[in-house]
Parts: C-alpha cells; sequence; structure tokens
C-alpha cells in the first residue's frame, strides 16, 4: 500500500466534503450528521468526523476513512478509488512505482479494453446489417425493444470463422492479440478463429461502463446455447455482474437491486421499468458480487426460477447477502417461467404479483430448511450462519428470529452457537482470494471472551495516553482472542494519528466505532479514574486462572524481574484465596 499517499489523501481531503456529494449533511454538536447511503436509512444515523477523517453509522455499523467511504459509494477496489482522490487533491501518488511492471500491465489491459470497444462496434454494427437480419427478427419476436438493443449495446457475431480476425486486422491487432482478448480461440494445430459465430452478442461492461467480455447466445438449435469469454486480465468470471453500470444510479437512489441469471431476464427487467436490475451470470453468486452490489443498496431482491435448482441457488445467496447485514427478498418465478417470460407474457403487473407474494429472506431460508432438510442440517444451518456472521449485533439480531423460526430453544441455541469454536466456521467456509476476511473471520471469536476483550480495547483506544502505562502493566493478558491480541500490538507500535492505515476491515470498524462513542460519552475526573483502576483490577484478576503453584512461579518471577509492583498484586491475590479457602 501506498501509505504517504493514503497520508497525503486523508490530510488534504474533508470527508465531509466527499460525503456531502452524496449525502446531505447537518452539524450536530462538532461533527456531521446523515442519513447512511449504505442501507435502507431516511434518519441521520451516519456521523462524518473531519477531524479524525473518518465515517461511522450507528445503524449499519459501515465505517472508514474518506477512501473507505469514496470506494465503496462508487464500488472501487481501494487503489482505484486512491488514485481518483490523489488525482482531485492534485496528489502525486509515488513517484517510485509500486511494482516495476505496473505501466507495462496498465497499458496492456488499455489494448484490451481498447479491442473490446472496437469489436463491440463491429458486433452492433453488425445486427444493422443484412447479415444480422435473422438475429434482429429474433430479438423483436422476444419482445425486445429497439430502445434496450441500443442501451445494452446488443450485437451480432456473423457465422464466419474469421470475419472478427479480418476487422480487428483492420484495426492494426494481431490474431494472437485477439486470442489474449479471449475475442478469437487457437485450436491444437495453433490455428485461429473467430470464437464468436452466428450469435447474438451481449456485451459485458464493468462498473464504469466499459465493455470487458461477451457473452453469445446461439440463435438456432445448437450447443452450448450460450457461449461467454474466457478469463482475461481484464475479466474474471465472478467478478461482474452483468447491467451492474446501468443499474447502478437507480440503485443507489432506490436502495435496491434486482439481481436475476440471465442476460435476457436483466434486459426485460430494465425494459420494464426495473432499472435497478442485474444479473449473476450462469456462476453461482460470488461474496465479492454481494460486496460490490451492497456498495449501492442495502437491499437485494433474488429472482430466481421456482424449480428445485433455483430454489437451492436461492437459499445459498440469501444467506450471503444476509451474512453481510443486507436485507433481501426471495421472489420464485411460476413453474416452467423465468422473468424475461414472465414479463413478456404478464407484463410489469404479473411479476408485481409475484413481488408482493415473495418472502423475505430470512423466511425464505427457515422455510426451505424445515421443508426440506432432516432437524440435524437444519441446526447445523443455522449455527454455521450465526458463526460466519462477523457483527455482534447482527448476530444478535438474527438468533431470536432464527430460534424463532425453527423452533429451537433460544436459550439451548445461544450456548450452542456460542460454543461454535471460530477456527471450525473458517473451514466449512472456504474463502479464496480473500485472505483478509479469512482471517477476519478467524479472528472474531463468539461469545464471552470476544465480548470481553472488546470492552478492554475500548479504553485504550479511547484514551491512546494510557496505552504505554497500560502495556508496562501487562495489558496483553487480559485479552484472549487472536483479533484483538493483534489489534493491541498495533496499538502499542503505532503513533496514535497513524494506527488506521494499519488496521484491517474489522479492525477499522472497531476502532471507529470506540472512537465514535467517545464523542457521545468522555469519562473525565473520577470516572475515568474509575475505569483505569477497574482494567487495572482486570489485569492482576486475569490471573484468576492460575492455579496456585502457577501463581507462586509467577510471583517469584516478578520478584526476580525486580517488579515488585505486580509482585505485591500477586500476593495479594494469593492471599485473598487462601482467606477464601479458609472460609469453606
Ligand atoms: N448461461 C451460460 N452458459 C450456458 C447456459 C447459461 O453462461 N451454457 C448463463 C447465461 O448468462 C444465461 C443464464 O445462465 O443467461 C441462464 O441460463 P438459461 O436459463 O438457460 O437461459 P436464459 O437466460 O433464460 O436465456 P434465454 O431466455 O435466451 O433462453
Ligand atoms: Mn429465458
Amino acid at each position: 500500500m501506498d501509505r504517504s499517499g493514503v497520508e497525503a489523501v486523508k490530510a488534504r481531503i474533508n470527508i465531509s466534503d466527499i460525503v456531502r456529494r452524496y449525502v446531505d449533511l447537518k452539524p450536530v454538536s462538532g461533527r456531521w450528521m446523515g442519513a447512511c447511503p449504505f442501507h435502507q436509512e431516511t434518519k441521520p444515523s451516519m456521523s462524518v468526523n473531519d477531524e479524525e477523517g473518518f465515517f461511522y453509522c450507528f445503524g449499519c455499523q459501515a465505517s472508514g476513512d474518506v477512501i473507505d467511504f469514496y470506494g465503496r459509494i462508487n464500488g472501487l477496489e481501494f487503489r482505484e478509488s486512491l488514485e481518483q482522490l490523489a488525482a482531485e487533491a492534485g496528489i502525486e501518488l509515488s513517484n517510485v512505482p509500486r511494482d516495476p511492471h505496473a505501466a507495462e500491465r496498465k497499458a496492456r489491459k488499455q489494448k484490451l479494453i481498447d479491442m473490446h470497444l472496437e469489436s463491440s462496434d463491429w458486433f452492433q454494427r453488425n445486427l444493422r446489417m443484412a447479415a444480422g437480419n435473422h438475429a434482429m427478427k429474433y430479438l423483436t419476436n422476444r419482445g425486445m425493444t429497439q430502445e434496450m438493443i441500443e442501451k445494452f449495446g446488443l450485437g451480432y457475431s456473423p457465422d464466419d470463422w474469421h470475419g472478427l480476425d479480418h476487422f480487428l486486422k483492420t484495426k492494426g491487432r494481431t490474431s494472437e492479440e485477439g486470442v489474449e482478448a479471449g475475442l478469437l480461440s487457437k485450436n491444437d494445430k495453433g490455428n485461429i478463429y473467430d470464437r464468436f459465430r452466428g450469435r447474438l452478442i451481449f456485451p459485458i461492461q464493468n462498473l464504469s461502463g466499459r465493455v470487458i467480455a461477451f457473452g453469445g447466445r446461439i440463435i438456432t438449435d445448437g450447443e452450448p446455447k450460450y457461449l461467454n469469454s474466457s478469463d482475461t486480465p481484464i475479466y474474471k468470471k465472478g467478478d461482474h455482474l452483468y447491467g451492474l453500470s446501468l443499474a447502478r444510479s437507480t440503485m443507489t437512489r432506490s436502495k435496491r437491486a434486482i439481481l436475476t441469471e440471465g442476460y435476457m431476464d436483466v434486459i426485460s427487467l430494465h425494459q420494464f421499468g426495473y432499472t435497478d436490475s442485474c444479473g449473476v451470470l450462469g456462476t453461482a453468486l460470488t461474496p465479492d458480487q454481494v460486496k460490490r452490489l451492497t456498495g449501492f443498496c442495502s437491499r437485494v431482491d433474488l429472482v430466481f426460477d421456482g424449480d428445485g435448482a433455483g430454489r437451492k441457488a436461492a437459499l445459498k445467496s440469501s444467506r450471503m447477502i444476509l451474512l453481510q447485514g443486507v436485507a433481501c427478498k426471495v421472489v420464485l418465478m411460476p413453474d416452467g417461467e423465468d422473468v424475461d417470460s414472465l414479463l413478456q407474457a404478464k407484463g410489469a403487473e404479473g411479476f408485481e404479483a409475484c413481488m408482493s407474494a415473495a418472502p423475505d429472506g430470512l423466511d425464505f431460508c427457515m422455510t426451505t430448511l424445515r421443508d426440506k432438510f432432516a432437524p440435524r442440517e437444519i441446526i447445523a444451518w443455522a449455527k454455521s450462519f450465526l458463526s460466519d456472521l462477523s457483527d455482534a449485533s447482527l448476530k444478535a439480531y438474527y438468533l431470536p428470529r432464527l430460534a424463532g423460526g425453527l423452533g429451537l430453544s433460544e436459550a439451548d441455541f445461544r450456548r450452542d452457537a456460542g460454543a461454535m469454536s471460530p477456527s471450525r466456521n473458517t473451514q466449512q467456509q472456504p474463502q479464496r482470494r480473500q485472505p483478509v476476511k479469512q482471517r477476519q473471520q478467524a479472528g472474531i471469536a463468539v461469545g464471552k471472551d470476544d465480548t470481553d476483550d472488546r470492552y478492554f480495547l475500548r479504553f485504550p483506544i479511547q484514551y491512546p495516553d494510557y496505552v504505554s502505562h497500560l502495556a508496562e502493566r501487562g495489558f496483553d493478558r487480559i485479552l484472549r482472542t487472536d483479533w484483538a491480541k493483534a489489534l493491541w500490538e498495533k496499538l502499542v507500535n503505532t503513533q496514535p494519528g497513524h494506527i488506521t492505515s494499519l488496521l484491517n476491515e474489522q479492525e477499522k470498524g472497531f476502532y471507529y466505532r470506540c472512537r465514535e462513542e467517545m464523542r457521545s460519552n468522555i469519562l473525565s475526573g473520577r470516572d475515568l479514574l474509575d475505569e483505569w483502576n477497574h482494567i487495572c483490577n482486570k489485569i492482576t484478576f486475569g490471573q484468576d486462572k492460575m492455579n496456585k503453584r502457577q501463581l507462586t512461579e509467577a510471583i517469584r518471577q516478578a520478584q526476580q524481574n525486580g517488579d515488585t509492583h505486580r509482585a505485591m498484586e500477586l500476593l495479594a491475590l494469593k492471599e485473598s484465596r487462601r482467606r477464601d479457602d479458609e472460609q469453606h
């Protein structure tokens, strides 16, 4: 990470100036408050702190610095948001490129994007020519309007082995470059030919609206029905959502996303006025995609086929969405229909009827579990769901609902769920390509240890002046969870003003929450002293777990190290135990 760049951006840009572009901010006792754009909210639940440069939402706990905010609301990666904000603020990001090949790679990607634009234009032109007549007819027969054909940039690839290959040559591209772009294929003999032949072409765009891949549907009979671009440096299956760049502005307004399965489904939804729709495209929904969506909205309505496979996919997808604390609804299509055929046959009214009958995501999960799963599986599902929740308040929200809906005793369930070992749930839910997340999940302890650690850490975060004193007294001894120990390490080893750039997402969320809570409850005088004493006591009594022999050993060590203060504390503890023993 470009630390100095990050610090420079944060120093130069007022976070409230950026937030204000998306949210109305009102001054409230020395800070800014506004409606959080990351969850369904009209009340001002989000606090923006210019002094310390962070935002924090009391409703959904979204939090971060200006780069996080900008990235999240625009669906950008960290590096992208940093670059854009740096450009705005006129900051040169570190002169030494992070990666000596970065410039080269960027140029290569740009070439791929240019080639996609050229190809997309060519496909679109073909649809309007004689060769594309039957493709155009096919679309109109299916009820698609010219407006949608334009909006989604649909095209046609002629039934020709070298149409695109030849066209790209006129643009100065070699066949090899076409292969690298995933537009042309190469067989074992080394012959190069058009990948898409005789197909209706659906361009796939990234968030900035650039074409980065294509899907092609066969019009006559043949296999496969859909052919998609292979992965390239600019496109990875499962990272993108079809139509998102066209839907994002409606999504930020409606705070909702409609998520469906196919190309035609997305286009029909837009045609019938649901311009907050996008599609997953033939793969299972991925956590990355959900994250991308939740940058724009706080509710995701899943539209799936009503058959067995559709329900199964809906169960998995709604679980993933609920885990992120985002609301969802599951809209199942009547037998034999998909949303495209439904809209074309019955119009928006027909779709509205399905929507209004659609259960909320959690209810859908519970009904499906009760109907289709054995008791053992139901309980396993519920436990793993709870243990995968990274947020304690979300857990508190879901637990009674799940227990109630699944007919489990809340107390038993709470105990069982609390006993789940966090390391086990990481194994159950392997999340490739997300090492940070994985570490977070592994670090998230469930239950009392976690709550205690949060309580203890709050103090040094809110009163950084005390960090070194606490460290001397052995604060690390009272922390039980790995994540808390790691965060404490960082607190000890960093200057207060510089810590946030070292924190991972989970740590940041917690850190900002503590800082924000402090604003409404600054301890002073007697209270601060009480709190300090309380924590010091805890450090001492943290040794409560030691047995007699360990205690004696600890006293001996403290004396040996010349730590008289500590030795006295431990002696007092030993003494109080002895008295307790005598009384019993
Ligand atoms: N899909 C794919 N590759 C296939 C089949 C399907 O990538 N061989 C993806 C496409 O994105 C497709 C979606 O899965 O849109 C759903 O497939 P399906 O229901 O079979 O097609 P429809 O979208 O209903 O297409 P159409 O209405 O044109 O038949
Ligand atoms: Mn269909």
